[in-house]
């Protein structure tokens, strides 16, 4: 081969190296490449094994080729240690090795005056190249570390290899390494990104799992509260029709005092409509049905049903709005309701308005031991109560609304409950409103 071939064989091999993707593949052609164009007994091409953290022969071609299966170098042997140590070696090439170089040296007494060691080094170093039946051998080095050694035979026609040879192996075995960690680098980011999609998609399902289970159980538990609070319901049984009289006046209310009825609001309003006595279930039936007035302990016990109403709504995690609403559905306007004794703009809008519409709906209900005050006496009730219980604005905007929406169907002193929608009986009221005897 002349310079000029080497050149272009160069070009030529650099340009395939780029296509190649796979490492081993790429070794092969390179290690038959060798073989062909420079005509050799054999050459071979050894490689770090990480998993075996030894040296394995991936390929050896040529009539002199080594059974690549047999053998392996060590880490320690004196052929890889020689292109691995970080020594100085003095004015001796680390870059390559020769047989012919190695006997030059070791012919060279000057060399070990001081440095016996070097030539026992060098010793085995031939040994190791004559088993391996080797006339030259190059590293191939990605950064500092030695990926593997190319092995070259002797060529057929008996020359020996020029420097300009053995510098062209030089740059094939280094662009041969730095493809080769390319291409691991680009197998393990592929892995890795496998990986990690794998453990991504695995995340979204277990995630979407948890999300149904939740959905499921949010389900399960808003249906037993729904249940709850028809419980509590039933146990009056002049309260038949009542949440949907509570729910029906509460939106009027709201519309009437422009607040957002749009999606969200109303469904949080309406779900407090409904929900604002669950806790009820908490009291004992015998305080809960009595049909007498309270005396101040039943008083103590009833006045706990917002609290243990909100606690009955805190695991839906959509109805947190809800619960504090339902907390304070007996909040005073002027600070003198319950639990927390809140006032004016601080009770949620929501809970003001449940409390008129609910004390409205006790003041004109048919109770089992009581009759139902008339609508205009009821009206008073709400009035006279607003700015103390109520909020002025709540009880002007109920009336309002309430004489419109019913409009002609409105008449003085007509009790409310004809319609037999809004009977209810309410104890919880907290003496403002007062309640009939
Ligand atoms: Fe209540």
């Amino acid at each position: 081969m002349t310079s000029y071939d080497y050149q272009e064989a160069l070009k030529n091999a650099a340009r395939t190296m780029v296509r190649v993707k796979n490492p081993r593949r790429l070794l092969k052609m390179i290690v038959r490449f060798i073989v062909k164009e420079v005509g050799l007994t054999h050459a071979s091409i050894l490689m770090y094994d990480q998993l075996k953290s030894r040296y394995i022969f991936v390929d050896s071609k040529g009539d002199l080729r080594i059974p690549v299966s047999l053998v392996r170098l060590d880490r320690d042997n004196p052929l890889i240690r020689w292109f691995s140590s970080r020594e100085h070696k003095l004015k001796l090439n680390k870059y390559f090795l020769s047989s012919h170089q190695i006997k030059i040296w070791l012919e060279d007494t000057q060399l070990f005056q001081h440095r016996q060691s070097l030539k026992s080094q060098l010793n085995e170093l031939k040994d190791v190249m004559d088993m391996l039946k080797a006339s030259v051998c190059v590293p191939g080095f990605y950064k500092d570390e030695l990926l593997g050694v190319l092995l070259l035979g002797h060529k057929v026609k008996g020359e020996s290899f020029s420097l300009e040879e053995i510098s062209f192996f030089q740059t094939l075995a280094n662009d041969a390494s730095m493809t080769i960690k390319t291409a691991e680098y680009r197998e393990n980011l592929l892995s890795k990104n496998q990986e990690l999609e794998h453990q991504k998609q695995e995340l979204e399902r277990r995630l979407q799992e948890i999300a149904e289970l939740r959905k499921k159980e949010q389900e399960t538990y808003y249906q037993i509260v729904m249940s709850l609070a028809a419980e509590v319901n039933a146990k009056d049984p002049y309260t038949a029709g009542h949440l949907q009289g509570v729910e029906r006046l509460g939106l009027m209310t709201a519309k009437e005092m422009g607040y957002d009825l749009a999606g969200h609001k109303k469904d949080v309003l309406v779900a407090a409509l409904h929900l604002h006595d669950v806790g009820k279930i908490g009291i004992p039936d015998h305080i809960l049905m009595k049909p007498a007035k309270l005396n101040e302990e039943e008083w103590k016990i009833m006045r706990q049903h917002p609290v243990k109403g909100a606690k009955i709504l805190a695991p839906l995690t959509g109805f947190k709005e809800v619960a504090n609403i339902v907390l304070h559905h007996h909040e005073n306007y002027d600070g003198s309701g319950y639990p927390d004794g809140i006032k004016k703009d601080v009770i949620p809008i929501e809970a003001r308005i449940v409390s008129v519409v609910d004390a409205f709906h006790a003041i004109v209900s048919k109770r089992c031991y009581s009759k139902g005050k008339p609508i205009d006496a009821a009206f008073e009730e709400l009035k006279r109560c607003a700015g103390t219980q109520f909020d002025p604005q709540v009880v002007e905007a109920f009336i309002r609304a309430y004489k419109r929406t019913l409009n002609g169907k409105y008449q003085s002193n007509s009790a409310l409950a004809s319609d037999g929608s809004m009977v209810r009986e309410d104890h919880s009221t907290g003496g403002h409103v007062s309640v009939p005897k």
